[in-house]
């Protein structure tokens, strides 16, 4: 095989133009009704690949919306070109059309304007993101770099804060993410650690999470070292690290790769988790370190939170890892992936709660009420793109399955109260990625699986509020304490009917069913 090489500056210049791609991506979003598997309710890529949301901030009553986008038409090789899409909204239901922001150009992100976050500085927004570059080896140099968004859109690339990587860490070293303490400002990195290997690790490499702090300089920074946690070996690598804070607790969001499946946890190849305790911008350590997820779906990664003056707001990329060729839309479409609703977080008893913040109410129309007693079997056919908010008391029943069916294809959510145990099968669905698990062996033995399993404790009521979207679903479980994300091909157009049956009667279903408008783009 020939050596790969990384690609010449000029070439990669001439792929990328604000204005057209501006243009594309307009008329994509006006096409969107004329593709079945657009979503209403969810930030759809125009076209090509969109995945972890970057830079998200609020500025003067405006937020702002940046994701990883390959804006390259025609690129099949969809995880390339990375650059950043912008989209704006005040209330997370009128948007503006999606644009190219920030892109490669130049020698030190040529091959890729990776993750970072944003910012609020004088009035401006501004982002801090990783710059990738291959030299004629192939081998691979980052800096970290600040940007400040234009009025025309465009972010302009300004200084280099962190050049290379750390000694004893490899260049897989990104995805600078903000915070602050006592007055000071910090910030986290994503890091592969070369690891004390055989001795102390599985793997050559392990993920961890690094700490620079703010020196007495304006923007010099110097590394403090890494967060520690109870997690020396696990995972290969831990990307898009958060750290963020509920009153004087603070929790480190980290998205550790390759760990090892478990039968309830762990299910995907590439998670999406959190330690929830102090931590100690003296010793870095988080105390207690356990960690949990914060997603239970197949396809949930990524996710960047922010905070707009009252809320810690999540917004994750539906979507995983390494999977572009199990992705239905991408034929049919030309796009893949898109993001959750923006997810307000709240913190209870060392967990955290999500649910969709509170202005997608506001999408709601024609309300079904919901209130049946004594079944066994219970359908209702839903509407097109809806939100379900259901209760469902078990009286007797023992074990419940709750399906969304689409005529002949399923994807079903089953609860067994003796085990407490939660499944979700979209075996049912014909199209689209099954859920490969992971690397239980150092490899991906288990493709396809087509399953999640996960502990949920639900004493007589198992709470259930769904989101169908036309190929995203979210569905949040006993007021948020776990969430589901997940894609979704149905084969044909049609909108699918909610079923619930169980092993005896239920004692009760009550609750709404709404159809759900759209997000309004101009
Ligand atoms: C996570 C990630 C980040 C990186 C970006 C590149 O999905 O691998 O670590 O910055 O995607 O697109």
């Amino acid at each position: 095989m020939a050596k790969k090489s990384g690609e010449k500056l000029e070439e990669i210049k001439l792929r990328f133009n604000k204005q057209a791609v501006d243009e594309n991506a307009r008329k994509a979003v006006e096409a969107f009704d004329q593709d079945k598997w657009h979503n209403h309710f969810h930030i759809d890529a125009p076209y090509s690949l969109i995945s972890d949301p970057n830079g998200l901030c609020y500025c003067d009553g405006v937020y702002h919306i940046y994701c990883q986008w390959n804006p390259v038409p025609q690129n099949k090789n969809w995880h390339k070109n990375k650059s950043w899409m912008h989209v704006t909204t005040r209330d997370f239901i009128n948007y503006s059309y999606p644009e190219l922001s920030l892109w490669p150009g130049d020698e030190y992100d040529k091959d890729g304007c990776h993750s970072g976050c944003g910012f609020v500085e004088d009035g401006k927004v501004r982002v801090f993101y990783t710059a990738n570059a291959r030299d004629e080896n192939y081998i691979r140099s980052v800096v970290q770099r600040y940007g400040t968004l234009q009025e025309d859109g465009s972010v302009v690339k300004e200084e280099i804060i962190v050049r290379g990587n750390p000694e004893g860490y490899t260049a897989h070293f990104r995805d600078p993410n903000f915070f602050y303490r006592r007055g000071k400002r910090y910030f986290a990195m994503a890091a592969q650690r070369m690891s004390d290997y055989p001795a102390k690790s599985s793997r050559p490499t392990n993920g961890t999470t690094l700490i620079y702090r703010e020196t007495d300089k304006h923007n010099e920074f110097e590394l403090l070292g890494e967060v520690k946690t109870d997690y020396y070996d696990f995972g290969y690598m831990w990307e898009c690290p958060n750290l963020l804070r509920f009153g004087d607790t603070d929790v480190l969001i980290v998205c550790p790769q390759g760990v090892p499946h478990q039968e309830y946890k762990y299910q995907n190849h590439c998670l999406a988790g959190y330690f929830v305790g102090h931590f100690s911008v003296d010793s870095l350590e988080m105390l207690p370190s356990v960690f949990q997820e914060l997603d239970r779906g197949f396809d949930f990664y990524s996710p960047q939170v922010f905070n707009d003056g009252e809320r810690q707001i999540l917004v994750g990329w539906i979507g995983m890892p390494d999977l572009t060729d199990t992705v239905a839309s991408a034929d049919e479409g030309g796009w893949l992936y898109c993001l959750t609703m923006p997810r307000e977080l709240t913190l209870k008893q060392g967990h955290i709660y999500s649910a969709p913040v509170k202005e997608i109410e506001n999408l709601r129309k024609d309300c079904k009420a919901i209130d049946v007693d004594n079944v066994k079997e219970f359908s209702e056919q839903l509407g097109d793109g809806t939100e379900s908010d259901l209760t469902i008391k078990f009286g007797d029943a023992q074990k419940v399955e709750v399906a969304l069916n689409y005529g002949d294809e399923k994807v079903t959510f089953s609860y067994d109260r003796a085990t407490q145990t939660m499944i979700i099968d979209r075996n049912g669905m014909k199209l689209g990625g099954k859920g490969i698990r992971p690397f239980s062996d150092g490899k991906n033995t288990d493709v396809n699986i087509g399953t999640r399993k996960f502990k949920l404790y639900a004493d007589e009521t198992l709470k259930l509020r769904m989101f169908v979207d036309h190929s995203a679903l979210e569905i949040f479980m006993q007021d948020g304490e776990e969430a589901a994300s997940m894609l979704l091909y149905p084969v044909d157009t049609v909108q699918p009917k909610l079923e619930i049956c169980a092993d005896k009667p239920i004692e009760k279903v009550c609750g709404n069913i709404w159809t759900l408008g759209k997000f309004n783009y101009a």
